[in-house]
């Protein structure tokens, strides 16, 4: 099965075609980093612009690089949120009227899940059940996957995501967007004891995340230390290092310590770790470290299909296409939609001797 993928969920304008879910044909991305840089952040108006822009040309570079017609694809799959409205409405429209003109069959893939499909490429197939950590720039949160298509959230982020910490924390130290990777690049240089942060901890006992007391605790340290943002051209000082270092090592910390105590309780045969942030080489260390004492793989994808794609879209799109899952042409956007939740009750009920903490 063919399937063409497209990705405008947020500063990226991605097109793919796979074949069953698990070979990429093609893939094809314009990025907007460029553009949003100056503003140290995106900005939503230009974003959908560029996107109009970009459509066009994309899709047809992602099918002249699979040398096939458009005709030739099984599906479409298309990211329906969660995402910038403007943005998202430029690829869904898109994809309604490519499926409408050659009566082909479509698919809203929810943006989460196309990341945690992205590992399904470059690893042997998935096995059940799974625990995935997603990390991004939008999005931190744990999933427990009992079987393909089903999501419990275990654990989410109560505030900022991972890696919106990442790109604040770095903007404040005057070291661009996006944040992540300079400030990982710095971090290998620095010291991750030099500065002491905090890993908060729920008041509720729930093992959820919370990284906007740190972004305000580097704040509160950069304030009272005297440490001056990096100027343009400047060579970064030992303390910036120090500081990324500290700031990266807090957070590597509370990802891999929740993800660890989840996976413990429900005894998961795989570990993912997918997302923009899952480029981190020390979250990666950190996860390798975790899934041997659990005796169990862990999948990351490589870094081209960590951060946002259409590759991950397509491989998703195609699991619910293959199961006749099939969209309408009042497909819309959803800016906050969210994976459907099961409940792990009824769910264990039907597996009798299943291990879920419940
Ligand atoms: O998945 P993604 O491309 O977009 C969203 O769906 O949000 O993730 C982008 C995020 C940015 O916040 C960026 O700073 C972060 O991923 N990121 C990293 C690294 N590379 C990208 N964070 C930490 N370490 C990295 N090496
Ligand atoms: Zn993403």
């Amino acid at each position: 099965m063919l399937v063409l993928g497209i990705e405008t969920s947020c500063d990226e304008t991605a097109a793919a075609v796979v074949r069953d879910g698990r070979e990429i044909v093609s893939s094809v991305l314009a990025s907007q980093i460029k553009t949003h840089q100056r503003f140290g952040g995106i900005v939503p108006e230009i974003a959908s612009r560029e996107h109009l822009d970009k459509i066009v040309p994309i899709i047809s570079e992602a099918l002249e690089r699979a040398s096939i017609r458009a005709l030739d694809v099984d599906g479409i799959a298309v990211t329906v949120g969660p995402g910038l409205v403007g943005s998202l409405l430029v690829g869904v429209s898109y994809a309604k009227a490519m499926a409408f003109a050659l009566n082909k069959p479509i698919i809203g893939v929810n943006h989460i899940e196309g990341h945690i499909y992205s590992v399904a490429f470059e690893n042997p197939p998935l096995e059940y059940p799974a625990i995935a950590l997603i990390v991004s720039g939008g999005h931190t949160n744990v999933f427990f996957i009992p079987e393909p298509g089903k999501y419990k959230v275990v654990a989410r982020t109560r505030d900022d995501a991972a890696g919106e910490a990442f790109d604040k924390v770095a903007r404040m130290m005057g070291l661009g967007y996006p944040g992540g990777p300079v400030i990982e690049r710095l971090a290998r240089e620095g010291d991750p004891k030099a500065v002491h942060f905090a890993i908060p901890r729920m008041g509720d006992g729930l093992p959820d995340f919370s990284f906007s007391g740190l972004k305000t605790a580097v704040t509160k340290y950069v304030r009272e230390s005297g440490l001056q943002p990096l100027q343009d051209g400047e060579e970064p000082s030992q303390r910036i290092k120090d500081l990324a270092a500290s700031f990266q090592s807090v957070v590597v910390r509370s990802l891999v310590g929740t993800t660890k105590r989840i996976a413990e309780d429900y005894y998961p045969k795989t570990l993912i770790v997918a997302g923009g942030v899952a480029c981190n080489g020390q979250l990666k260390d950190e996860c390798r470290k975790i899934a041997a004492q659990l005796g169990v793989p862990v999948y990351f994808p490589s870094p081209h299909l960590a951060t946002d794609n259409a590759a991950m879209i397509a491989a998703a799109g195609t699991v619910k296409l293959m199961a006749g899952e099939r969209a309408d042409l009042n497909l819309n956007a959803d800016v906050t939609l969210r994976l459907q939740n099961i409940d792990l009750e009824e769910e264990a009920a039907k597996r009798a001797g299943a291990r879920y903490k419940l």
